[in-house]
């Protein structure tokens, strides 16, 4: 095996320096017209990723394992190949060294906490109580039985997909747990056999090239060894946040199985993995993150598109973190909706609010904010939320949302890349799974190539002069005050090499750099202007919308 260099190829030192960009591989690119995208459609369109066009540093996969696909590929029955549907074995390795070649590194999406209840482990768990895999879910026996002979739960565990959370099995005389789908058994990890065939299958996509691992709902994979009920809270508007998740969530001792898996990947170095915290807020996240473990949280993520509520975040990140641990950035992923839909929805203004002209602004902030960035594919498009019929929405807990649960359809977020005008969107030449959105024949990658105004080409721009700029990698963070509370103003690197200014509304805003950063200061990169602008000392006018990116001019 060869030995891994870091995820940053342009001189970074360190995985954390890269940007990741997160495939949904049935969504992507189809190869062989089935409507579905696959592997070998990734392959074909790792161009994307050229320097001239999206220089990132790493792909995260989202999961690619068969899959009876009731939770579209996070119901898991084999976690150590690939789902037919997306492609073979060997187009997995191809793509393995595909994008090594380009200098791209791959993660995969890792669903540890519970697999399809369709797993050959779950089959042979659910028919016996003895035998190797007898103890490999959460099996309990009824607390007692009601007035008609039902069985009673063990505790008062829910689903977070709606719903009991315990399913009763016959055939075993027992409930087992599932925090998401009845179709997705939780996995006992208190049994050291799970723990160490977990650890064989991680191996072995480590042997075949894998760089590193995002971890789905890691913070669940540990529960209270007695698996005592929840205290119950007043208000919340779901039957799951109407608990406090104190015996089914964040154990104590997890903190020492993540140190165990992360010696795995520590076996070699510049190896990376990223937890997916699961309902937690920020200073969670940042108790989790380790010297090479991040993890996301969500705060920018939940933040409507102000630059107080902005503000507000990346104070609370800096705080929780410190400056000692890193924090990751995303705005969009496969769970939400698409920051482009989402932020200029949440402005709240009079006017029509210019929803490109906020994901070019959004850019900036994801690319400068201190923490690895994490796009969602389309998310340089500015591509927008879906409306899906009915009868078309593929996404399960949205088929059960009411006024008692309330959730969001993830179909809408997970509509086809779209990558030309022509018929498909350039995506397919069958039926898409999912229907295109509207805007396909003009909002799509070939279009936006082209434009120097387009959303795509504020993202080569930032991400271009990102890959050089090690302030902007790796820097410190400093928040200024810029004087006008639509503006928001930070610094990055120890001298506080760059200025960052981020107008958050649709008009201009005269910022006096004289008080807010005193010295000359070049215009680099943002959403508007270049260097070509010349030098800027005392009063800078933004633009409606504007992000920009300075450098010291002091000389
Ligand atoms: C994570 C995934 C989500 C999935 C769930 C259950 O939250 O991001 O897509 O449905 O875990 O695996």
């Amino acid at each position: 095996m060869t030995e891994q260099t870091p995820i940053s190829p342009a001189g970074g030192s360190d995985w954390r320096d890269g940007v990741v960009y997160q495939i949904y591989p049935r969504s992507f690119a189809d190869s062989n017209g089935d409507g579905v995208g696959d592997l070998a459609g990734i392959i074909d369109h790792l161009d994307h990723f050229d320097p001239d066009l999206l220089p990132i540093e790493a792909i995260w996969l989202s999961p690619i394992y068969p899959s009876p696909g009731r939770d579209l590929g996070y119901d898991v029955t084999d976690h150590t190949a690939v789902d037919p549907l997306l492609g073979s074995e060997d187009d997995f390795d191809r793509l393995v060294a595909e994008c090594h070649r380009r200098g791209i590194k791959l993660i995969m999406d890792l669903v540890m906490n519970h697999t399809s209840d369709e797993s050959a482990w779950f089959l042979a768990s659910k028919a016996s109580r003895e035998g190797p895999y007898a103890d490999f879910y959460l099996w309990r026996d009824p607390s007692g039985w009601d007035g008609g002979g039902n069985p009673l739960p063990p505790n008062n565990w829910v689903s977070f997909f709606g719903g009991p959370g315990w399913e009763w099995v016959p055939e075993r005389g027992q409930f087992y747990y599932h925090t998401f789908l009845v179709g997705q058994p939780e996995l006992n990890w208190r049994n050291p056999a799970v723990e160490a065939a977990q650890w064989d299958m991680v191996r072995g996509w480590l042997k075949r090239g894998v760089d590193g691992f995002r971890l789905d709902v890691f913070n669940a994979f540990l529960k209270d060894p007695e698996l005592r009920s929840n205290p119950v809270l007043a208000g919340g508007n779901s039957p799951w946040s109407r608990q406090e998740h104190r015996y089914d969530i964040d154990q104590d001792d997890f903190v020492d199985l993540i140190g165990r898996f992360r010696a795995i990947l520590d076996e070699k170095p510049g190896r990376m993995s990223v937890g997916e915290l699961f309902t937690g807020g920020t200073k969670r996240a940042a108790a989790y993150t380790s010297e090479r473990h991040i993890v996301f949280d969500w705060s920018l993520m939940e933040s409507p598109w102000t630059a107080s509520a902005f503000g507000a975040a990346i104070d609370l990140r800096e705080a929780a973190y410190g400056p000692g641990a890193w924090p990751t950035i995303a705005l969009s992923n496969h769970d939400r909706e698409r920051q482009a839909t989402r932020l200029s929805a949440s402005v709240g203004r009079d006017r029509d609010p210019d929803r490109d002209a906020i994901a070019k602004a959004a850019a900036v902030v994801i690319l400068a904010v201190r923490g690895t960035p994490f796009l969602y594919y389309g998310e340089e498009i500015g591509m927008v939320d879906v409306d899906i019929p009915r009868d078309e929405i593929v996404d399960p807990p949205a088929l059960l949302a009411g006024p008692d649960f309330p959730w969001y359809d993830r179909s809408r977020c997970r509509t086809p890349m779209q990558w030309t005008g022509g018929p498909g969107a350039g995506f397919t030449t069958g039926r898409p799974w999912l229907r295109l959105a509207p805007d396909a024949a003009t909002r799509n990658v070939a279009a936006q190539a082209t434009d120097r105004e387009s959303v795509l080409a504020t993202y080569l721009r930032l991400l271009t002069f990102r890959r050089t700029t090690d302030a902007l990698q790796r820097g410190a963070m400093r928040r200024l005050d810029s004087g006008d509370p639509d503006v928001l103003a930070w610094t990055r690197g120890g001298g506080d090499d760059l200025l960052i200014l981020v107008n958050f509304v649709g008009e201009e805003r005269a910022i006096d750099l004289g008080a807010v950063a005193p010295g000359r200061w070049r215009a680099q990169v943002g959403t508007h202007r270049d260097p070509a602008e010349g030098d800027a000392r005392g009063r800078l006018v933004l633009r409606p919308d504007e992000g920009l990116i300075l450098t010291r001019a002091d000389g």
